[in-house]
């Protein structure tokens, strides 16, 4: 089946509506705001002071008209044209960082297809089913996705039922060790991509998934990069619409682990690394001061 001629549903639209634009509202807004003096440079804008009044394009239209028409006749430059060009760079639901993080797990995914191909596979924290949904498509023998969050499995399933793919979806919280246990019940490869920096508990989650018999398990991730300490932790505020597993907290503290730590503890369950990629990405969050990449995929194997 070829996903990008699928055409989707209007329930999946809808969803996607309601979940992704204010997302893709957010993130438009964080690169349009960082990016601002790139760009004024590299179209030799001369900036007017009284631009950082309208840093939010919305407000360009509420600008004296004179200086409206000086932004858009003396310097081609206006607000809405640059919001219209970051908006196009950074693509319409996805953002550069998306784009970035997708490219190198479907290449990873692709050149250890024997994990995926024929396994029964757990795609822990799946959010919108993105890699359940490659897994299957990469021929999976099954696929179960995991997440915390209702809406998430709402638009998975929708997903699911548009591309006419056999995968189950669960609501689950990954905190619940016991049922993680029972979800790797049976499974071949077990899949973390995109969860192991939103959590504070590693060690519990990591023993709930590895002490079981799944032979892969594939781990991307945001990391700390320096040997010490082995997990760097830092406090995430919370983003209430993208990030369901704050519970309502205003902040959270949240750890990076190297991947050394994730080594040795690989290690320690009798796991051998088979290969590692590492990546940089940009800030995923609204916030210049982020932490911003490097992330890593590792592919673990049982023996
Ligand atoms: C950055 S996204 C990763 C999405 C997906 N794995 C991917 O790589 O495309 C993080 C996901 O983790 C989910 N999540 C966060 N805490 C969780 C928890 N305690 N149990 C299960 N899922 C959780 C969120 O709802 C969100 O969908």
């Amino acid at each position: 089946m070829n996903v990008s001629n699928t055409p989707l549903s209007e329930h999946t639209k809808n969803l996607f509506t309601q979940i992704y634009e204010p997302i893709f509202e957010q993130y438009t807004n964080f690169y349009y705001n960082n990016l601002e003096s790139e760009f004024v440079e590299k179209y030799n804008v001369i900036k007017d002071p009284t631009w950082p009044d309208c840093t939010a394009y919305s407000k360009f239209a509420k600008l004296p008209d004179a200086i409206k028409q000086e932004c858009v006749d003396v310097h081609n430059f206006s607000p809405k044209i640059y919001y219209e060009s970051v908006k196009r760079d950074f693509g319409t639901y996805h953002t550069q960082t998306h784009v970035t993080i997708n490219d190198t797990i479907v290449k990873f995914i692709r050149k250890h297809i024997d994990v995926i191909e024929n396994k029964n596979v757990i795609d822990f924290a799946c959010k919108d089913g993105a890699v359940s949904c490659l897994a299957s498509l990469y021929k999976a023998h099954s696929v179960l996705g995991m997440d915390v969050r209702q809406d998430n499995i709402d638009i998975a399933c929708s997903i699911r039922q548009d591309l006419q793919l056999d995968i189950n979806f669960v609501l689950s919280n990954l905190h619940d060790y016991e049922t993680n246990k029972i979800l790797c019940k049976d499974k071949d490869t077990a899949l973390l991509f995109g969860i192991m920096y939103h959590v504070h508990d590693h060690v519990d989650i990591i023993d709930s998934i590895f002490c079981n018999n799944v032979k892969n398990i594939m781990i991307e991730s945001g990391i700390y990069e320096d040997e010490q300490p082995l997990i760097w932790w830092k406090t995430e505020p919370t983003f209430e619409l993208r990030s369901g597993w704050h519970d309502s907290k205003n902040e959270i503290i949240v750890g990076f682990p190297t991947i050394s730590w994730f080594d040795l503890i690989a290690n320690y369950y009798g796991y051998t690394k088979i290969n590692q990629v590492t990546y940089n990405i940009p800030s995923s969050k609204n916030s210049p001061n982020d932490h911003p990449g490097p992330r890593a995929i590792l592919l673990y194997k049982k023996g």
